[in-house]
């Protein structure tokens, strides 16, 4: 793995930028790198307010602007409400991330419908929610939209049916944004994570871990610093011709042959 070094970001001062479920572990990293380049961020949360507003107080210390507010992005007229806070506290609203998401396991035989449908309402039709309200307000300006998907949208993984469904159907979503939204000067990208590594994971999953590990070309577990950096460049001047293409993040796991 090639060690880090700092190198700098795109400079996104002047930039609104909006991070849904900035209250968890890959969303904070996104917020926090948004930041990092200049852009103030709206600190979305469901429940994790406490979370979202350390994360905005942390943000705030190191000279950058955040506020925190709060949606269930399974109901769209929250999503609305939502990219509104954008536009009334800083004016505009230039790039949305979509990292909200739920992620349970439950195996395809006896898998209930409701826990198909909790799984597709808040991936997929949050998404869908997300991007509709995003680009209402973004209309007549432009800007761009990067949605969190996973590599389990083009892989499948046991245990995840309802989930990989979810993150097939965001990228398409994507896709068809990028082709619906292009005139507008909106772009849609996703980013599709790998398996990105939070405390107390290698404890709770020390199989899954090592497989990835001695699976993976890059041969580590990702941090939300890099799908954080993935949606810094997305949301940048510099990807001004990227729209519909789905970023992947994953240490190379992709590229492991099936066979
Ligand atoms: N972790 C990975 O290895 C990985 C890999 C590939 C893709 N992903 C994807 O990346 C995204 C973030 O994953 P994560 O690991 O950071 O998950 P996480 O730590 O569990 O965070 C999930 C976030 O989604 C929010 N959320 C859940 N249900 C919501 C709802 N109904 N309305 C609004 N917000 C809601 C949560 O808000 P509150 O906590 O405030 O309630 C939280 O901020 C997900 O889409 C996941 O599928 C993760």
């Amino acid at each position: 793995m090639p060690p880090r070094q700092d190198c700098g970001l795109p400079d996104l001062s002047g930039t609104v930028g909006l991070v849904t479920g900035a209250s968890g572990g890959i969303g904070s990293g996104v917020a926090a790198r948004l930041a990092a380049a200049g852009a103030a961020v709206i600190v979305h949360h469901h429940r994790g307010a406490d979370r979202a507003a350390a994360l905005a107080a942390a943000i705030a210390d190191r000279g950058g602007q955040a506020v925190t507010a709060t949606a269930d992005l399974t109901r769209p007229e929250e999503c609305a409400a939502l990219m509104a806070v954008a536009v009334e506290r800083y004016g505009r609203l230039d790039a949305v991330v979509a990292a909200a998401g739920v992620q349970p396991v439950a195996a395809l035989p006896g898998m209930s419908v409701e826990a198909w449908r909790e799984v597709l309402d808040t991936n997929a039709t949050g998404a869908f929610a997300t991007v509709q309200a995003a680009a209402t307000v973004m209309t007549g300006h432009g800007g761009s939209i990067t949605l969190i998907a996973s590599v389990e949208g083009t892989r499948p993984a046991g245990g995840h049916a309802h989930y990989c469904a979810s993150k097939a159907a965001t990228i398409m979503l994507a896709r068809s944004a990028a082709l619906e939204y292009g005139g507008a000067g909106i772009r849609v990208n996703t980013v599709s994570p790998g398996l990105i590594d939070r405390p107390g994971l290698t404890q709770d999953w020390p199989d899954g871990v090592q497989s990835w590990e001695r699976a993976a070309p890059l041969g580590t577990l990702g941090e939300s610093r890099d799908v954080g950096d993935a949606c810094v460049f997305l949301a940048s001047p510099m990807a001004r011709w990227i729209t519909g293409h789905d970023l992947v993040v994953d240490g190379g796991m992709s590229a492991v042959p099936a066979w």
